[in-house]
């Protein structure tokens, strides 16, 4: 029986399947101590001194916080060099990316995004009744000439996660700039940085491009490099007209007290948190090469997480490695997405998956 008249677009998705959690893959094998490297997590809790400000920031919770994140708009101006008339704030970048789809989506719009990209865009296409335009990744890549290619006067939205999610390859600014060239000033194009600071400085910054191109929108997250996934704080640096229509549907304050002083002690103690990136940095790198001396192939990585593969036999290795209590990202007949975890944990992984490939 269905309670209530679900709309169809609901009722046909499948739930969404977050990360298993150590604790129910421990009670799956009857193991325990089981790691869980699903979500591209930050190992470590954020720095002291943001730990600090948000345990401060408890007492203020009996009061909304400010719908508008007023400081924060400021602070994120100030910290990247732009008018913070072109920041706004979500409930976590996903929050934006919902929003994006409430701004600009009517059913029967195509969005268009490489893929396999991020597992949300499918998601919210459907649940917006969106035709869903995926453009086949080319050596684990993306195809941008595809991109431009698959634009029709219906395309809304198009997704560029770079990192992309789940393969860790990049794209270089200068591309996304000749794309941006080639497609109509009316579609907007996304450029989703979940995992900027763990990407090729020499990539570029695609902030840079807004000024000639008002229909580019760059999300950013404090969820990934600077440990604050569960305070879910998102931003995104656009056009002041594209704020202006992206605040309309934000949910009211859905960007939390907590969140907000999280995002502003983030930003004061930045050098910390990249302190943390760097060791992560080294960690891929031995992560890579201990892969590579083993025959492993995989595309380069620009991300905290090493995108292996592994095809066919991706199901299988994902069930042995949970068996031996290390709990990965399988993309069932695609490969396996492995986020970097501390020296330990990657230690455990990199012994799991040797022997069970
Ligand atoms: C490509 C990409 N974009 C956005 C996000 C969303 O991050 P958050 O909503 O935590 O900011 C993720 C999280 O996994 C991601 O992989």
């Amino acid at each position: 029986m269905t309670i209530g008249r679900v709309r169809p677009a609901v009722a046909g998705l499948a739930s969404y399947t977050p990360g298993k959690a150590a604790s129910q893959v421990e009670a799956e094998h009857n193991i325990d101590d089981a790691i869980k490297l699903a979500s591209n997590e930050n190992p470590w809790s954020p720095v002291p001194a943001v730990a600090d400000a948000i345990a401060a920031a408890v007492a203020g919770v009996n009061r909304y916080a400010d719908n508008n994140a007023t400081d924060v708009r400021n602070a994120i101006g100030g910290w990247l060099g732009v008018d913070p008339a072109h920041v706004t704030v979500g409930c976590g970048s996903s929050g934006l990316l919902q929003q994006l789809f409430m701004t600009y989506v009517d059913p029967g719009d195509e969005v268009l995004f490489p893929y396999p990209s991020f597992e949300i865009y499918p998601i919210f296409s459907t649940l917006f009744d969106a035709v869903q335009v995926r453009v086949p990744l080319v050596d684990h890549a993306f195809d941008l000439d595809a991109v431009a290619a698959a634009v029709t006067d219906k395309t809304k939205l198009i997704f560029l996660a770079t990192p992309n999610n789940p393969t860790g390859t990049s794209t270089d600014v200068r591309d996304i700039e000749t794309l941006l060239e080639r497609i109509p000033n009316d579609v907007i194009v996304v450029v989703d940085e979940a995992y900027r600071e763990f990407n090729d400085p020499a990539l570029g910054d695609p902030v840079t491009l807004q000024a000639t191109h008002k229909n580019l929108v760059v999300t950013r997250t404090f969820s990934k490099a600077f440990g604050l996934a569960g305070l879910r704080s998102g931003y995104a640096v656009c056009d002041p007209e594209i704020v202006r229509e992206l605040d309309k549907v934000r949910l009211a304050f859905s960007v939390s007290n907590l969140s907000q002083a999280g995002m502003l002690a983030a930003i004061e103690h930045e050098d910390a948190a990249m302190a943390k990136v760097a060791e992560l940095l080294d960690e891929r790198a031995r992560c890579v090469e201990t892969l590579a001396n083993a025959g492993v192939e995989m595309p380069p990585t620009h991300a905290n997480f090493i995108f292996i593969p592994t095809g066919d036999a991706t199901t299988d290795i994902a069930i042995a490695m949970e068996k031996q209590g290390v709990v990965t990202r399988p993309f069932p007949g695609i490969g396996l997405r492995i986020t970097i975890g501390s020296p330990s944990e990657n230690d455990r992984w990199l012994a799991a998956f040797l022997a069970a490939r």
